[in-house]
């Protein structure tokens, strides 16, 4: 069946609806070298609301400060019928140690940063965006917790962390009472799946609705790469795109480019482009409450939102779940054997919780 961005769906453990596909304001403006100048910014965010598109996200820092301020002028006027999520916890300014990390002098001074950059008196969402592995876990909770109650941010959530800690500090928010996380962003995508170990069967037990980041792997998964890619390294850097920054981080290599032909094949059965495909693995994974696409241009947002008409068929769907498979490993592997599932259920069968 056909979704839409109007069709809304519940965030993680929350009342909050927002669209299936939020959108990326990561690449409102151009200071990192890839991105778009202010008018094709304010196409992007008019085609993305335009439909009914609800939830977008930002971080305190993302191209400078530009992305945050675009969104908010963007968004006045109907400010209230967006949920806008931005980060914190990256250094905003370079130098001052305290001007990034995950304790409460950079939470409080990160949200009054963001609040200002916007232009608006609350946040919908604040993410936690990298684990710093130093902060307690109870600062963070605690002070989350009181700018929930000052009202300049309405929910909580957490990206970039190990699933331990996000379970844990889930447990302590319930038991104490404060504000529980409600989203998990991670990367997750056809290439990169190492979230099915831990991070997303934790956010299902845990009530946090999966938002997958990079879910077209930098844009390897839309097929507009090739193997000539992978040794023309340094070529695209400062041509606009993101090609060069795909190399470096190591998300464009043999394998990726395996996975995206795949996706090409089935694209190509289906009438639909690779893009669309790409996403709508992720976006029909129940897991899954919302990816975040990433679109430079209209063009591409164009092609990304027609992802919610793509319907997968069974074998289509097993065809990409095995391409892009990872060993989930110990304890996984022993888990499911025939072996241990016999001793924990006495050979009945059981189904697991969904
Ligand atoms: N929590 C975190 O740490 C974190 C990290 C990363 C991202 N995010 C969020 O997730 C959002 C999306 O991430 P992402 O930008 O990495 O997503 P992505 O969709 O994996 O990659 C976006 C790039 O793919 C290319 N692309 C997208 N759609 C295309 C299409 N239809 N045809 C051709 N190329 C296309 C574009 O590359 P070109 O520019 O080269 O054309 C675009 O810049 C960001 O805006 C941000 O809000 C969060």
């Amino acid at each position: 069946m056909a979704l839409t961005l109007d069709t809304y769906r519940l965030l993680g453990r929350s009342g909050l609806r927002v669209s299936p596909l939020a959108l990326g304001a990561a690449t409102f403006g151009t200071e990192w070298g890839w991105g778009a100048e202010r008018d094709e910014a304010r196409k992007l965010f008019d085609l993305y609301t335009g439909q009914g598109g609800n939830f977008i996200d930002t971080a305190n820092t993302y191209t400078g400060g530009s992305s945050e301020r675009m969104l908010g002028e963007f968004a006045r006027g109907d400010r209230e019928s967006l949920v806008l999520a931005t980060k914190y916890t990256t250094l905003r300014r370079p130098g001052d140690p305290n001007s990034g990390g995950a304790h409460r002098k950079s939470l409080f001074a990160s949200v009054e940063s963001s609040l200002r950059q916007l232009g608006t008196d609350y946040i919908d969402l604040l993410y936690l965006h990298v684990w710093d592995a130093t902060t307690p876990v109870e600062e963070i909770l605690r002070g989350m917790d009181d700018l929930v109650r000052q009202g300049k941010v309405l929910y909580v959530a957490i990206s970039n962390a190990p699933a331990w800690q996000v379970s844990r500090m889930q447990t302590i928010a319930d038991l104490r009472g404060w504000s529980p996380l409600v989203a998990l962003q991670i990367e997750y995508n056809l290439v990169e799946r190492s979230g099915e170990r831990d991070l997303i069967p934790m956010a299902r037990e845990m009530g946090l609705g999966v938002v997958p980041y990079s879910p077209l792997a930098g844009g390897v998964l839309t097929g507009k790469y090739t193997r000539d890619d992978l040794t023309a390294a340094n070529d695209a850097s400062g041509d606009g795109t993101r090609k060069s920054f795909n190399l470096a981080l190591g998300t464009l290599t043999e394998r990726s480019l395996a996975i995206a032909d795949v996706v090409k094949e089935v694209a190509a059965e289906l009438g639909r482009s690779p893009a669309q495909v790409g996403l709508a693995w992720a976006l029909r994974n129940p897991a899954v409450t919302a990816p975040v696409i990433g679109a430079r241009t209209p063009a591409q947002l164009e092609d990304n939102l027609g992802a919610l008409e793509v319907d997968l068929t069974d074998g289509q769907l097993a065809r990409l779940d095995a391409a892009g498979a990872i060993d989930l490993g110990f304890p996984h592997d022993i888990l499911a054997s025939d072996h241990i599932r016999t001793v924990t259920t006495g050979g009945l069968r059981i189904e697991p919780r969904r």
